[in-house]
């Protein structure tokens, strides 16, 4: 956020106003709040971004959005479809900003992927490929095992490539999910889904195995690849039969937020309530798809987990 100018990190909440207080003087933040629901508050505060485990983000973001704050929520929107619904609602009813922090999108080189592909660089889009895999060690505490924190491969990487292909070409008509389970949650998640237009795509998540993460999108002229790591690329090749590669790289200046965070003040500013980047349609669209390939897959959260 400090990268982007006219951003002012104000406050911070945590549930234990220690924890607060640590984290303000950490990282120099004027105040700390031991409960978000003073943070929603505070008349000074325009924007709330909301990072806690997905199980939280329905209630800390609707809470926000009733207060008058405009809201970035971290992906997955929610855990469930009809959470996302509800929440879509209430920004929609309120006037306010509401974004998913699928901070990909607006990225220096996705934005050219787009332009690429909408200028037919690679012709008319066949395929799109694109993994999320990463080990982590299994403890069914943890937030990515734990149901009653919406776990999962899907939710929480899962989304990438999914929100990636939809990006692209929308929602799916059709798919099919495999995978496995561990502690109720998906461990690891394959999907081949088809489109409207006859593109398919082959989608990969996992928490369990080490999976190169990256992202091919191959048209009948040529293809783009970003490599490695695809949700904040640092480079992009453009491959077409019988040419050389185009390769353009970039260099980022923290960790790749900072263009999501703009994205924000822009809109916000200009008093909107959606990013045309990252729409709240297409966020539903998203969560369509993982709440048919968790059904598919047989994962169930709790009831009280929204
Ligand atoms: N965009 C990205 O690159 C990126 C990367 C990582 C994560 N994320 C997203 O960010 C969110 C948080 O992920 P994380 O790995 O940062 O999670 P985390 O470390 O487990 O939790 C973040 C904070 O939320 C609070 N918290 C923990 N458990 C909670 C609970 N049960 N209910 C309410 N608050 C709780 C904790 O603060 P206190 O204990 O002090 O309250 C914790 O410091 C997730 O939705 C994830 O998808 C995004």
């Amino acid at each position: 956020m400090r990268l982007v100018a006219g951003t002012e990190v104000l406050a911070v909440s945590s549930r234990n106003i220690e924890r607060a207080a640590a984290f303000a003087s950490r990282h120099g933040i004027p105040k700390f709040y031991g409960d978000y629901r003073e943070l929603i508050e505070d008349p000074e505060i325009d924007v709330v971004y909301v990072a806690t485990p997905h199980s939280g983000h329905f209630d800390v973001a609707k809470d926000a959005l009733l207060a008058g704050k405009a809201v970035l929520c971290e992906k997955p929107l929610t855990v469930t479809l009809e959470a996302a619904e509800e929440l879509v609602g209430i920004a929609r009813k309120q006037g306010a900003f509401l974004m998913e922090a699928m901070w990909t999108r607006f990225n220096p080189l996705v934005r050219r992927l787009r332009q690429l592909v909408r200028d037919g660089a690679i012709g008319e889009i066949h395929s799109i490929h694109a993994d999320f895999g990463v080990r982590f060690a299994y403890d069914p505490e943890h937030r990515l095992w734990n149901p009653a924190l919406g776990g999962g491969s899907l939710l929480d990487l899962g989304v990438y490539p999914i929100s990636f292909a939809q990006m692209l070409v929308g929602e799916p008509e059709s798919l099919v999910a495999h995978g496995q389970l561990r502690n109720g949650v998906d461990a690891e998640a394959g999907l081949l889904l088809r489109y409207p237009s006859g593109v398919f795509a082959h989608l990969y998540s996992s928490l369990i195995a080490l999976k190169a993460v990256g992202a091919t999108v191959v048209g009948t002229a040529g293809q783009i690849e970003l490599p490695p790591y695809f949700y904040r690329p640092t480079e992009l090749v453009l491959l077409r039969p019988g040419r050389e590669p185009v390769r353009e790289t970039l260099d980022l200046a923290g960790n790749g937020y900072e263009y999501q965070i703009a994205e924000v003040n822009e809109r916000v500013l200009a008093g909107e309530q959606e990013s045309p980047e990252m729409p709240l349609d297409d966020t539903l669209a998203v969560m369509r798809t993982l709440s048919e390939a968790l059904r598919q897959l047989g994962v169930t959260y709790p009831n009280t987990v929204r």
